[in-house]
């Protein structure tokens, strides 16, 4: 298995590029499911989670293509709507693919996704929706089974925000006989890339970005040409990165208006940070102070930088308190940062963060998800010694070539066997 070694201590210095939104292509692809023909992505990332999708759609009968950043997708009419357990177990996010084939088809049967080391992670809010735009849904055997000959549209109140629950049921609304007002909807960019894709394919929806969105079903969509949006997460994560380090680094090809709150409360830890229409740099500070976040569903503090936010409040000057509103059990970086020399105090969805600067030395730790290697990655940019960060599959779910672009900053990082 793959491990990253770090020799900390190195400034990061330079320009780099932001590689296309995980969260956003994934969704894009399963979206692909609403019309039969040729789709074609481009500035889609290399990653594990975008290779479980292929996957996922190549057992639903699709052809995939890959050159560089290019993925074509030819959907045909698949000879079974199952999405299996094998290859739901392995991404979450497959649950993306009810709505679509639902929509469609008239038919889905989709492997429960089970629990997740970031929490339990229900679905129930996926189905509800589903149910009221007029789908049967069983759960039989770990398997949801939904059907409905034509769905109708639906006025549906979110309880909570849900990312993905609003992107199924927002997908699935495209067919759906009438118009659907989604009340409550999350608001992330990423649902604005989806919706821009649906409406190229001849959907009508409208609204999104805000917290209610009107999809006025159609007929039938057609297969349609789009761009990924860039990763606004990998953005926030590679400017940590730099701060943690002292350095200066500029992130290209990301919309500063995506990652407000991490600007802002960088600004606030007093480190000065500029933008344009398409980058935001953080410029050297050799201290910072500790700040306070909680993590909150967007425009507020994304939870996918909480755990980055943490390795830099752990060097801050100060005590932060950082509270994780979004998702139960994601403190699981807590312990390896301590082991790290970190002053943490976890309870519940509270974390107490007694900032040391210069407290981190480098350590063998393992990664526990997708974020949490990440923050461990530059915890171990700014401590003395070499760090070694284990499990580090979790890391390359969801970033690419991670290392090459700190590397090209300045990082002595490595990925070894
Ligand atoms: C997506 C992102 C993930 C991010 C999260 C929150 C993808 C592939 N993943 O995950 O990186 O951390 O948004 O920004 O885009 N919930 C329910 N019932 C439901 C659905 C959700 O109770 O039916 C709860 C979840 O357990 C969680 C909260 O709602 O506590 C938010 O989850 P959600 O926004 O749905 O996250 P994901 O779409 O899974």
């Amino acid at each position: 298995m793959d491990k990253m070694v770090v020799q900390g201590g190195q400034e990061l210095n330079g320009i780099v590029s932001v590689s296309g939104a995980k969260n956003s292509a994934l969704k894009l692809l399963f979206a692909s499911l609403l019309a039969e023909g040729h789709h074609h992505f481009s500035n889609v990332p290399k990653l594990m989670d975008v290779d479980s999708a292929a996957n996922l759609l190549h057992s639903l009968g699709c052809e995939t293509h890959r050159e560089g950043d290019s993925f074509d997708v030819i959907v045909q009419r698949p000879k079974t709507t199952e999405a299996h357990y094998d290859l739901v177990r392995k991404m979450r996010a497959s649950i993306l693919c009810l709505g679509p084939l639902l929509a469609k088809y008239g038919e889905a049967v989709v492997s429960l996704p089970g629990g997740c080391a970031i929490g339990t992670r229900p679905i129930d809010l996926h189905l509800e929706g589903m149910k009221a735009l007029g789908a049967e849904i069983t759960l039989e055997d770990g398997y949801v089974k939904a059907r409905a000959k034509k769905l109708v549209a639906t006025n549906f109140l979110f309880e909570l925000v849900t990312v993905g629950g609003t992107e199924n049921i927002m997908m699935a609304a495209t067919l759906a006989e009438g118009t659907t007002v989604l009340e409550n909807a999350a608001k992330e960019p990423e649902i604005v890339d989806l919706a821009n894709y649906l409406n190229k394919m001849g959907a009508k929806v409208k609204g999104a970005g805000t917290s209610v969105i009107t999809i006025e079903g159609v007929n039938e969509l057609k297969p349609a040409s789009h761009a990924v949006m860039s990763d606004r997460i990998e953005a926030g994560t590679l400017l940590i990165a730099g701060a943690i380090s002292g350095g200066e680094v500029t992130v290209t090809n990301i919309h500063p208006e995506w990652i407000e709150s991490l600007i802002f409360k960088l600004k606030e830890a007093g480190f000065k940070v500029s933008t344009t229409d398409n980058s935001v740099t953080v410029h050297k500070a050799k201290s910072w102070q500790a700040v306070d976040i909680n993590t909150a569903p967007y425009p507020l503090f994304p939870t996918d930088l909480q755990a980055q936010f943490m390795a830099l409040m752990s060097l801050a000057e100060g005590t932060s308190v950082i509270g994780e509103t979004v998702f139960e059990n994601r403190f699981m970086h807590v312990q390896e940062l301590c082991r790290m020399g970190a002053d943490i105090t976890p309870k519940s969805r509270v974390a107490v963060v007694r900032g040391r600067p210069g407290c981190l030395s480098g350590a063998p730790v393992m990664a526990t998800d997708l974020r949490a290697s990440a923050s461990l990655v530059l915890a171990g940019l700014a401590a003395r010694g070499e760090t070694t960060v284990g499990r580090i599959y979790h890391l390359d779910r969801g970033y690419e070539k991670l290392e090459a672009k700190l590397g090209a900053l300045g990082a002595k990082i490595k990925r070894v066997q």
